[in-house]
């Protein structure tokens, strides 16, 4: 399979850094082949511009937004990875789906509604969060905050057919024995793709 891995995290001593290693370890011990996407270290641009629009209408696609459409065309499955930033997304992740999952390539619209395009069969999303489980518990629905938009919103919206989502929460205040704990969890995820 061609697993492409979109990594939002610009701390190279990140937890956030080893999953992503982990996920391209587990993933070429499976025989698949892996990309990585590492948007900071890209310095991917995550504005949708007014020059955007422009290209866009005028039917070509910006060089920066065809390079990561082309790796998706490629993909097989995508995993995301990122931190929960302010009960959402970082901005370069919101930028990625921006820009990058445009109309005419992840989805359309016809009479019906929207129509996604993409033909990916699988998704799988790994986040973690400072705060604890038990703080998310308490208030109210607020889990879905940190899922429904990438998996609803954007990828199930864009045609993708299952989505795996695993925040591991209470980063913050984890134990290495947790930490280790969450890594197989990962590996896990992968192998069984
Ligand atoms: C800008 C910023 C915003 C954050 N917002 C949240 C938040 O809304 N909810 C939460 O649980 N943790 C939040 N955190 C904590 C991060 O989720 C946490 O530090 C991260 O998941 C730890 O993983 P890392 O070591 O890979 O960075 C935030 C951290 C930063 C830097």
């Amino acid at each position: 399979m061609k697993v492409l891995v979109i990594y939002g995290h610009p701390n190279p001593a990140s937890f956030n850094n080893g999953i992503k290693e982990t996920i391209v370890k587990s993933a070429e011990n499976k025989g698949h082949e892996v990309q990585v996407r590492d948007l900071y270290a890209l310095k991917f641009n995550p504005i949708l511009s007014g020059a955007d629009f422009t290209e866009f209408q005028s039917g070509s696609i910006p060089a920066d937004i065809k390079t990561e459409q082309d790796f998706i065309t490629w993909a097989d499955v995508l995993v995301l990875v990122y931190p929960i930033w302010w009960i959402s997304r970082p901005a370069i992740i919101q930028g990625y789906f921006d820009r990058v999952f445009s109309y005419g390539f992840a989805f359309s619209y016809d009479q019906n509604g929207p129509k996604g395009l993409l033909p990916i069969d699988k998704a799988i999303v790994i986040n973690t969060a400072g705060t604890p489980e038990g703080v998310y518990d308490a208030w109210q629905n607020s889990k879905e905050l940190l899922t429904r938009p990438t998996d609803e919103g954007a990828l199930y919206f864009s045609g993708v057919k299952s989505v795996t989502h695993k925040v591991y929460y209470g980063i913050n205040v984890s134990t290495p024995e947790d930490r280790e704990g969450y890594l197989k969890e990962i590996e896990a995820i992968i192998e069984g793709l």
